[in-house]
């Protein structure tokens, strides 16, 4: 007897059925950035597709987004001052802070936002901490971050995501929180997050390009992996609540280790890159688009993430609805 996998191929309703991935459009988050001004909806140069939305327009994409049934966003904010200390993170009336009060007021409880917690898009050298000498500070670092947790715990985020990958960030985050009664809020902490050249576009759109040297101190080598297992578990230890990889499309062994050690959701960034690089592609006519999308999707989700961050989400939501993803 020859062994027959192609009868499991040959049905469309069937091949459905057997599908060993499935995603479901409640793990997806859109990433959105927010700047300050009015009437702003500024198209990012090197992401096609995708803008910068002053707090009056946020509300229309919020919207659309729900339509096609993203609840979840993760916002940016691009702040109009930026100082030495990043003042503008932990604003009270902070871009993010508004952010936040605004989309409640106008979707109450059926939207899920999360924030990004880093200093780099605050600070006027665009590094993710406040600096001593060339270096960023880790120590003082930390109660900033911690600060501007809180603050945005304040305004209403419904989870915060520090991405700045200093040492001990997720505990001093942690206690900040506990501390002022925000027992309940999860921390998404970027727990593997590379030093990468798929952060290109990102830097680009939030303008928080570091302004001399780069982040190579505190983002890991892509050439490690037994480094970002352990960058893992010390944010398991600090009290994450979901763990993420970043980028996702070059690090899918990262993503399957990290959910085969842990006993926590694990969420993959497909970042502004790998965004960049399937709209050039396609727009030269180099590659399909909705099919690289898909498989960048699928390719996550296979390796074992149960959350997935991306620029392309109401695009996914839409494959969906269509089939092409299940
Ligand atoms: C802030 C931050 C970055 C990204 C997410 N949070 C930029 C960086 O580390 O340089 C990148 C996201 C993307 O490229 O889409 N530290």
């Amino acid at each position: 007897m020859i062994q027959r996998p192609r009868r499991l191929r040959g049905n469309a309703i069937l091949r459905k059925m057997v599908r060993e991935t499935r995603v479901d459009k409640s793990s997806l988050i859109y990433p959105v950035f927010v700047r300050e001004g009015e009437n702003i909806r500024e198209e990012i140069p090197t992401m096609p597709g995708q803008y910068r939305y002053s707090m009056d327009q946020l509300p229309y994409k919020l919207e659309s987004l729900k339509k096609a049934g993203v609840e979840s966003v993760i916002f940016f904010g691009i702040p109009d001052k930026k100082d030495e200390n990043g003042s503008g993170a932990y604003a009270e009336d902070g871009i993010v802070q508004r952010a936040l009060r605004e989309s409640r007021k106008q979707f109450g409880e059926e939207l899920y936002l999360i924030t990004d917690v880093c200093m780099c898009e605050y600070t006027s050298h665009g590094h993710c901490g406040v600096l001593c000498g060339h270096d960023v500070d880790n120590d003082p670092t930390l109660m900033l971050l911690a600060k501007t947790a809180l603050s945005h715990a304040q305004a209403g985020a419904d989870m915060v995501a520090p991405s700045d990958m200093m040492d001990g960030r997720v505990l001093a985050i942690r206690n900040e929180l506990d501390m002022h009664g925000f027992t309940k809020v999860p921390i998404m902490s970027y727990a593997v997050k590379y030093a990468s050249g798929f952060y290109g576009p990102f830097r680009d759109a939030a303008g928080s390009a570091p302004s001399f040297g780069d982040r190579k101190s505190y983002q890991m080598d892509f050439h490690n992996r037994k480094e970002g297992i352990k960058e893992a578990l010390t944010d398991v230890e600090e009290g994450a609540d979901i763990l993420m990889v970043k980028p996702a499309l070059a690090y899918q062994d990262i993503i399957r280790e990290v959910a085969d050690r842990v006993e926590l959701p694990v969420a993959a960034y497909s970042v502004s890159g790998e965004y960049a690089m399937v709209k050039a592609g396609a727009k030269l006519g180099y590659v399909e688009e909705e099919r690289m999308i898909a498989e960048m999707a699928i390719g996550a989700y296979r390796a074992g993430a149960s959350v997935y961050l991306t620029y392309f989400a109401e695009e996914i939501a839409r494959l969906m609805d269509r089939g092409v993803i299940g």
